[in-house]
């Protein structure tokens, strides 16, 4: 059967990407952010996963307002990258695994998550840049990637709670897939962050840190904080934290945090990253 092994999060900051496509990740600015990481390329390439459901947020590239779906698994083969910003990265065609994406899809919708299933969209920085923090530049990305989008973008976002408990149902969900795989859940985007309005620049270490904390040690207690405490808290693009919970509630309740780390600045945003290894 398909094992969950481990779960990852990490932030998702355009100008990290940058600054990897550009070759700039040995400049003093970014030195201590790649830092973060080292350990975590070194153990992936020891983990092997085959498949990662990889939890992210569009930025109106996939999607606009013409159609905001709250949640969508993407079950094609292939996901080309687009961007904003500096443009589509120059990194490999995503590779998907339609018969796992169709099997969480039909387990989730009868479990009463209501998923919007897409078999052709783009891909942009959300999910991309944590697949170049995990992997670097290879020149096809090691294992496939179910891509899970989730609108954090226009409000409403789905709450903590309900993140917590799709989790639990894609838990279900992988395994019950009668295949023998090493399946990976990554949650992506934050953490404190805000990119406009007043409040723009917005970082709140204590928040983070406690956030971190409660991820580990009482995810049930921090999975119903109301939106109104991330906004108020962390900024208006902190809600994309809400996405660190479906990670959470994919793994069991006593995973083993094996890596923390967390840094400020890198461009607007505090760069939060955790591994999770979960227990058999
Ligand atoms: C920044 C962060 C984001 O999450 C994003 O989507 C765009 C920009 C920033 O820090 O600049
Ligand atoms: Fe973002």
């Amino acid at each position: 059967m398909a094992r969950i092994t481990a779960g990852v999060t990490t932030s998702h900051v355009p100008a990290i990407g940058a600054a990897i496509d550009l070759g700039k990740t040995g400049e003093d600015y970014w030195k201590p952010v790649f830092a973060g990481y080292e350990f975590s390329k070194k153990w992936i390439r020891k983990q092997k996963p085959d498949v990662i459901l990889l939890v992210y947020n569009d930025h109106a590239c996939a999607f606009d307002m013409k159609i905001i779906p709250t949640f969508a698994i993407g079950c094609a083969g292939e996901f080309k990258p687009s961007d904003e910003g500096w443009g589509p990265r120059p990194v490999p065609v995503v590779k998907g695994y339609p018969e796992l994406g169709w099997h969480i899809a039909q387990s989730v919708i009868q479990d009463d998550f209501d998923l919007t299933v897409i078999n052709e969209m783009t891909v942009d920085h959300g999910l991309t840049i944590p697949l170049s923090l995990m992997f670097g530049q290879p020149v096809e990305w090691p294992c496939r990637v179910i891509p899970f989008a989730v609108n954090v973008v226009v409000y409403p976002p789905p709450s903590g709670q309900r993140c917590y408990n799709l989790g639990k149902a894609i838990r279900k969900a992988i395994a019950s897939f009668d295949e023998d795989l090493n399946v990976q859940v990554w949650g992506t985007g934050g953490m404190s962050h805000q990119l406009q309005g007043p409040r723009a620049g917005l970082i709140n270490r204590e928040f983070d840190q406690r956030f971190l904390d409660r991820l580990r040690n009482d995810a049930d207690g921090l999975a119903r904080m109301p939106h109104i405490d991330y906004v108020r808290e962390a900024g208006s693009e902190g809600i994309e934290l809400v996405m660190w919970l479906i990670m959470r509630g994919a793994l069991n309740p006593d995973a083993k945090e094996v890596h923390r780390f967390y840094h400020v600045p890198a461009s607007n945003t505090a760069v939060g990253h955790v591994i999770y290894e979960n227990s058999d």
